[in-house]
Formats: structure tokens, C-alpha cells, sequence
């Protein structure tokens, strides 16, 4: 296969050095990278990191004689699927809304046949002035993509809207755009991570899911082009940036936030390790340790994924069965049981907060094996197959 080609623009500005990570990321995750830096953003960050780590040699210069035809500022666009300007200062914004070319990165955006995304960084007073205000509006009207700024601390010390997204963020924003858009218009709720089930005011009954699964389904549904509502147990994890994400902790709470927004799902999605039980005796004051035996009484939970798929009008529900042995037959039983269209089988000897699992898809047409992979081309993989069974249902 063919690596996707992205042009990565560096203008002058302090978050020049982040871009370093996010070639980095993009590399990793298979694009082919080349970037192009303005003459400024050669003060903040060598263009040896950059040739280091993306195996292509740097462009800055109009003129530059490496390019065969002289023709450097349609060449280097050639072929790419997109341009990704990160960060895009101020002053690069400007240039942009203007149709402006006096350097090698601005011809290279206005001579393009493909999408442009900024991700602008800059002082939070640049950010909100009125002329970027209207540049930042401008170049939206003109069909470009613009990628934050977020909020935060920034290197001048004042705190406020202006810091380039995070490269992660970039990255994730920028292969959202590569997925096809099959769940286009689609409500899906998802639930992810443990449960949490006080004994008192301080300990509580867990387990070791870390969320990852959940999150990674989440966005591979956002990608799809999904309005993503996501249930959430206590994880480490930053949530998805576009979903609306409702942080629970027990399994109570996690039945009462599926409740809100079941009606309005189409597609339910369970990946939430709930746990089976909670304590009926727990204490509202932290247990004082004695020389007693302590018996807790365990009161099972309601089934979150059963309670919403046995509604008269359920919307199309996938589970996840976790199991240590007999893996497809436990899993089958499961699906029946619960009245699922789908569910999603994993070996929890080694899923539980791996990051490369594989995963068994059973359906009523049988089985269906994604052999192992990341967690996150995996629930492309499984959105890709909800959204199959979903539109030859409902459509
Ligand atoms: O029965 P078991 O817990 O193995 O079923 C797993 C599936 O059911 C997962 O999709 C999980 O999210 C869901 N589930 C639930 N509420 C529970 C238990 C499991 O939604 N109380």
C-alpha cells in the first residue's frame, strides 16, 4: 500500500518545537511527511530534526535548486493528501486570508489542489485581535480547516485561548479525516472502563479495565462522522475531544447516565467492565480497622447493556464479552441472552489494558476474526462493521 503523503508546514513560533513530536507521531503512524518551514520558524527549531526524523530532506526556500524543475512550490504538494500547518502563526494566518506567496510554504498552500488545516499558536492577545479574528473566519469561509487554538497556559506566561493543540490531538484530527464517513448523522453511546463500588468513604470495589478499548471505539466512531456521547467509569485517559463525554463512577450512576441518552442512540455500544456487584452494607464514614472479621454483602448490579436492549425499541445494541476460557461459546450464550445483534469477544488473560488485542466479531451470520492489531485499528475495524449490519438492518 501506497504511505499517505502529508506536507507539514512549520512557521516561526514558540510551539515550532512541538511540531518536531508531531512529525514524529505522523512517521509512526505510516504518513510520509514532508515538511516545509518558513524562514522564522528556522529561529525556533533545525531543520536537521526534522530531515532526522521524517527521512526527507527540508524545504524552505522558493528557489531551493534540489527540486528538479525549479518548480518546488507545486512539487512538493504533489501527490499529498493534505497540507498541515502546525503551528500557523499570526502573521502565516494573515499572509493565508490574503493570498499572499512570497515564501515556499505560502505558494505551496495557495498553489494546492488538496484540504489545508492550521493549528493556530500564538499570544493570547494576537489570537483574539480583531484582524486575526477575521483572518481565522475568512480562511474557514474559504474551506480551510482550523485546529484549535486550545486553551491554557502559554510560553508568555499568560493563560488563555492561543496554544497549539497537542500533537496527539493533531494527529487524531488529522486521520479523522482519512475514514470514511459511515456513521454519518448516527447518535452512538458508548460506555467505557471500570465501575467503582464504594465500601465506604474512601475504598471502593474495581477492576483492571483501563478504558482504552472504549475510548479508542469512541473515536473511531467520532471519525465515522458519529455524534458521540460516551458514559465514562474512572480512567487515566484524556476523553475524545469532539465527544460529550459523561464521567460516572459506580455502576449505578453509569445505568442512570445510559438511561438519559438511550432514547435518543441509535447504536449502543457496552465496553464498560461494570461490575457484577455492589456493596449493600457499605459504610458513609471510612471503616475503622478492629480485630473483626469484616463481611461485606455483594447485592448484584443491574445489567446496563440487557436493561437497554430489551426496551420495546431498542436502539442496535453491541456488547463485549470478556472471557478467560471457551471464549466464543460463552460469548455466543451472552449475545443470545442479552438480544444482541453483535458482540465483540476478547481473551481477558491478555485484552485487559493491552494495547494489541484480537478480537472475535459474532453475529447472526456467524464469526468473524480481526486478528491482532492496536486497539485503535481495531475499533475502526469494529465500526466498520457495526455500521455494515446498521444500514443492512435500517436501511
Ligand atoms: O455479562 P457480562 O458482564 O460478561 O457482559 C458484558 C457486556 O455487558 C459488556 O458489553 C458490558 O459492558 C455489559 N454489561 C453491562 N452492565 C453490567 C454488566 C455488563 O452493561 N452490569
Amino acid at each position: 500500500m501506497e504511505l499517505k503523503r502529508i506536507v507539514l508546514g512549520v512557521t516561526g513560533g514558540v510551539a515550532a518545537y512541538k511540531a518536531a513530536e508531531l512529525a514524529r507521531l505522523m512517521v509512526k503512524d505510516g504518513l510520509d511527511v514532508q515538511v516545509v518551514m518558513t524562514e522564522a520558524a528556522r529561529h525556533f527549531v533545525g531543520a536537521a530534526t526534522f530531515q532526522a526524523i521524517t527521512g526527507h530532506p527540508v524545504f524552505t526556500d522558493l528557489w531551493d535548486e534540489r527540486v528538479d524543475n525549479g518548480m518546488a512550490h507545486i512539487d512538493l504538494t504533489r501527490g499529498a493528501e493534505a497540507i498541515l500547518v502546525a503551528p500557523a502563526s499570526a502573521d502565516f494566518m494573515a499572509k493565508l486570508a490574503h493570498g499572499r506567496a512570497d515564501d515556499l510554504l505560502s505558494t505551496l498552500c495557495l498553489a494546492r489542489d488538496c484540504p489545508l488545516l492550521l493549528a493556530p499558536a500564538m499570544n493570547r492577545q494576537m489570537w483574539e485581535a480583531p484582524p486575526t479574528q477575521r483572518n481565522a473566519a475568512q480562511l474557514k469561509a474559504d474551506g480551510v480547516t482550523l485546529l484549535g487554538p486550545a486553551s491554557g497556559e502559554q510560553a508568555c506566561g499568560e493563560v488563555g485561548f492561543g496554544r497549539m493543540l497537542a500533537p496527539e490531538d493533531l494527529l487524531e484530527a488529522l486521520d479523522a479525516r482519512f475514514q470514511p464517513k459511515r456513521l454519518s448523522g448516527l447518535k452512538v453511546l458508548i460506555t467505557a472502563g471500570p465501575t467503582f463500588e464504594p465500601i465506604d468513604a474512601v475504598r471502593g470495589i474495581t477492576n483492571s479495565s483501563s478504558g482504552k478499548m472504549g475510548y479508542a471505539v469512541a473515536r473511531a466512531a467520532l471519525e465515522a462522522g458519529a455524534e458521540v456521547t460516551l458514559i465514562s467509569g474512572p480512567t487515566c485517559l484524556a476523553p475524545p475531544r469532539e465527544a460529550k463525554t459523561v464521567a460516572v463512577s459506580s455502576a449505578q450512576e453509569m445505568l442512570a447516565a445510559v438511561e438519559a441518552a438511550a432514547d435518543a442512540a441509535d447504536i449502543f455500544i457496552g465496553v464498560a467492565a461494570v461490575a457484577d456487584y455492589y456493596v449493600l452494607n457499605r459504610s458513609e464514614q471510612k471503616i475503622k480497622k478492629d480485630a473483626h472479621i469484616l463481611t461485606l454483602e455483594l447485592a448484584p448490579n443491574p445489567d446496563i447493556l440487557a436493561n437497554i436492549s430489551s426496551r420495546p425499541k431498542p436502539p442496535f445494541c453491541v456488547g463485549f464479552a470478556a472471557e478467560s476460557e471457551n471464549l466464543e461459546e460463552y460469548a455466543e450464550l451472552k449475545r443470545r441472552r442479552k438480544h444482541l445483534p453483535l458482540i465483540v469477544a476478547n481473551d481477558v488473560t491478555e485484552a485487559v489494558g493491552a494495547d494489541a488485542v484480537q478480537l472475535i466479531l459474532l453475529d447472526e451470520a456467524g464469526k468473524h476474526v480481526l486478528e491482532q492489531a492496536d486497539k485503535r485499528t481495531q475499533a475502526r475495524r469494529l465500526i466498520a462493521h457495526i455500521a455494515q449490519l446498521y444500514n443492512t438492518r435500517y436501511q
